[in-house]
This record gives C-alpha cells, structure tokens and sequence, in this order.
C-alpha cells in the first residue's frame, strides 16, 4: 500500500484500475478498507484510489490535532499533486461527504464529478455537538468496541451480513484513539455548505441507503434538489454504509455518473 508525504504528514492510499481517477473517502470511524467492493467493481472503468484520511487507517498517527474538513480536503489536494493527478471523480461517504463538500469549495478545479454518499451539508447543531463531546468521553472510559457496539446499529440496516459487520468492527475498533477524538472534534466545528450546493458546478450524485439512520434520506433528497442537474439514488435494503452493504447498486449508480466524463 503506497504512502505519499503531504504537507506535514503521510497518507497510506490504496490503488486499483486504470483510467481517470476516482478519489473515494471514506468515514468516521472508518478507512479506506471500506472502499474495496466499489475499487473491485468500478477498476475497469476508473483508476480507483482510496486514501486513510491524515490520522486514519494506516496513515501516520496524528499529535494533538483537530481534523478539520478543510484539513483533510487540503491533504487531498496535496495528495493528487503528488500523484499528478489533475482532476478526480470525487466520491465521498458521510463524514468523507464533509471533506468532498469541502475540497468541492477550496479545489474546484480539481473536480470532474462529486458523489455525495449517506452524507449531508449542514453543521453539528447543539445536540450533535453536545453527542461529540459525550462520545469523546465515553470513548476514553468504554474503549472501541463501545463504540463499535454503539455505532454498528446505527450504520447498517439489520439485513447486513456477518462478513460486512465483521469489517465494519475491524475498522472501528482499529481507529487510534487520537484520531477518532480528533475527528469527533473536527466534525463538531465544521462549516455549514448548505448554500454551497448551489455553486457545485459538476455533474453530481446523491446516493443513501434506504434505512440510513445517520443521514436520513429526506436529508439526501434535499441535498440533491439543491445541487442543479444531481441525480438521487437511494439503496433499497442499505443501512447508512451503502457501499459496503449494496455494493453491485453503489457502482451502478456512480457508473452512471462517470458516464460520458
Ligand atoms: C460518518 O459515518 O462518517 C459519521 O457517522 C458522520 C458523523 O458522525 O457526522
């Protein structure tokens, strides 16, 4: 698994495919692993690179960081100069769709498609912030797999099978503890880019799971009728991770996307 320097870290990203490149990001408390169904399914088509965002997976640990959405959307950036890459379809999962939205708004150019998958525009209002900070301290005192049996219901739908819940535990319960507190931290005080759908100016997807209980899909509908020209899937039968619980619907509807860019 190739690791590249970016500004004052070291991102580990895994490729498969040839093609113009897919950049896929993954979420919270995930890592690249969850992209793997999706690099399998579309590598005829797209040259599919998955990142561990700065902190995650098995990029180098971070010190005492707040991972802010701008952070992680400028690693990106960094990231595809390093591999002279241009311009990447962009496909981002939940908190992933936090750091599309925002590398959408600092590295437009960057941008051929944007694919927003069981994500949302808005900010933490006070619950949800007050949710991150009880989930920080919980975390310290419960450990992760607390937290894997807190979080599992919430992000797959009942039917998921044992192999993909067994995934999904192997990532949550891998995080560093530095780098969930830091995410949790970094999602807590993330901008609003509500008005920004209307500036999206690239051919976009909004795809949700049907049982999404972290980001609902009425919240998906609404994002895709405010970004001109988006299409809006959602996954029958799929909890909040669609693209690990239906990956054959995921990729078909971002081949749909990819089509004719
Ligand atoms: C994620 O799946 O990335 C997170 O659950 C999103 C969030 O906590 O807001």
């Amino acid at each position: 698994m190739p690791m590249i320097d970016v500004a004052d870290t070291r991102l580990r990203y895994r490729e498969r495919g040839e093609g113009p490149v897919a950049l896929f990001v993954h979420g919270f408390p995930l890592d690249a692993t969850m992209w793997l169904d999706q690099m399998a399914l579309l590598s005829g088509l797209r040259r599919c690179v998955a990142v561990d965002l700065r902190g995650f997976g098995r990029s180098d640990p971070v010190l005492d960081e707040v991972l802010t959405m701008e952070r992680h959307a400028d690693d990106l950036a960094a990231l595809l100069d390093g591999l002279a890459i241009d311009a990447v379809d962009l496909v981002g999962l939940s908190m992933g769709g936090y750091v599309a939205l925002a590398f959408s708004q600092l590295h437009p150019t960057r941008l051929r498609t944007l694919a927003l998958v069981d994500t949302r525009s808005e900010a933490d209002g006070d619950e949800a912030r007050a949710g991150r900070d009880e989930a920080a301290r919980r975390l310290l005192t419960h450990g992760r797999r607390d937290l894997a049996d807190r979080m599992e219901g919430a992000l797959l739908a009942p039917e998921a099978s044992p192999a993909v819940r067994g995934r999904v535990r192997t990532m949550i319960e891998g995080i560093r503890y530095e780098t969930a507190l830091g995410a949790l931290e970094g999602m807590k005080v993330r901008s609003d880019r509500t008005a920004f759908l209307g500036r999206v100016a690239v051919p976009a997807a909004v795809i949700t799971g049907e049982h999404d209980a972290i980001t609902p899909p009425a919240g998906a509908r609404a994002m895709a009728a405010a970004i001109a020209g988006a299409t809006y899937t959602e996954i029958a039968g799929a909890g909040h991770l669609t693209p690990m619980e239906r990956p054959g619907a995921v990729a078909t509807a971002l081949r749909g996307l990819f089509a004719g860019h």
